[in-house]
């Protein structure tokens, strides 16, 4: 893979449809730890207990605690010169479709287009029933405030604290709304991106961002390998001196080695102007 960013720019100029899949490094400059790399939350807390529905059964508040700790930072934090590039190229290219793994709201506070954006795991700030499955409280992407749920967390958070429907009889314990491991998609959003990026009436996509992903978790790293049968060129970027992921990179695409909030504009300045 090359590591040249002259012949990107050449190629992204020319690209005609774009897809990009944004991880957790995408993030991490704006201090939101990532998962699996340095410092990442799954070596110092238990995945398991955090981000799975037994998890969550068995101890509701401690899953909660993590997460209104998370929900914490991600209001303490502010989109990068990243998040701001890529909001810059959704306005520029109508066929450019982010897919985000991140439950953050950064991308949405850079201005990045509703219509741009599939976040593939939900919302940090949604909440949802594990009974009737009502979503409770919406994402809003203004960083306001939310209502639903808030606990000083220099308290300890019990069972008692944890909210629950407020649907009529339903008592159910409600459950953050993100994708948890062994759980799937929603159905629809998964047709929506099948179509997006097998439109018959529109050229094929050319570019494959994969921006601060460890690419291991499906199914959204199978996006890649769809946009590749499409003919893409992958461009990766990530802190790690080689591309972390199990995909390998053929002659054709590009590893950039560094930091998302210095690269991402680098590389998209071409299309979106040099004011990152
Ligand atoms: P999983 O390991 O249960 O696998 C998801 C699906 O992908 C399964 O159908 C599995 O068969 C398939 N799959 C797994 N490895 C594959 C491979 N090498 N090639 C092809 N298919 C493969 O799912 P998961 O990774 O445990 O997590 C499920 C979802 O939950 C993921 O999208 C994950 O990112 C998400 N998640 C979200 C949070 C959060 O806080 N938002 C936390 C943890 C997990
Ligand atoms: N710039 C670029 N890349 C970075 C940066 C940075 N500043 N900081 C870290 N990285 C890279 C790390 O090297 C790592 O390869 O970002 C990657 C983050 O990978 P993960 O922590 O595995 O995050 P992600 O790939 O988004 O995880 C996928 O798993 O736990 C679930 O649902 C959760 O959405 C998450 C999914």
């Amino acid at each position: 893979a090359s590591r040249s960013l002259s012949t990107f720019h050449d190629h992204i100029l020319t690209s005609r449809r774009t897809l990009a899949l944004l991880g957790a490094g995408l993030s991490a400059p704006s201090g939101i730890p990532t998962f699996r790399g340095a410092g990442g939350v799954w070596r110092t807390h238990d995945v398991l207990q955090l981000a799975t529905p037994a998890g969550f059964a068995a101890d509701p508040a401690l899953v909660w605690a993590f997460e209104l700790e998370r929900r914490s930072l991600v209001r303490a934090a502010r989109p990068n010169a990243a998040h701001v590039a890529l909001a810059k190229l959704a306005e520029k290219n109508n066929h450019f479709l982010a897919l985000t793994m991140n439950v953050d709201d950064l991308s949405e506070r850079a201005g990045h287009a509703e219509d741009h954006l599939f976040r593939l795991h939900g919302s940090i700030f949604s909440t949802k029933c594990t009974v009737c499955d009502a979503h409770v409280a919406e994402d809003c992407a203004d960083g306001g405030v939310r209502k639903l749920f808030e606990h000083d967390l220099s308290k300890p958070l019990t069972l008692a604290d944890v909210p629950r429907c407020l649907e009529p009889d339903c008592d159910g314990l409600l459950r953050p709304g993100v994708v948890w491991f062994s759980e799937s998609l929603p159905q629809p959003m998964m047709k929506e991106i099948f179509e997006w990026i097998n439109d018959p009436n529109d050229s094929a996509i050319d570019t494959m961002l994969v921006i601060g992903t460890s690419a291991l978790v499906y199914p959204a790293t199978a996006y890649i390998e769809a946009a590749r049968r499409k003919g893409a060129r992958v461009a990766v970027v990530n802190v790690e001196k080689e591309d972390p992921s199990l995909l390998g990179l053929e002659e054709q695409d590009w590893y950039f080695e560094g930091d998302a909030a210095e690269l991402v504009p680098r590389m998209l300045e071409a299309v979106v102007g040099g004011d990152g």
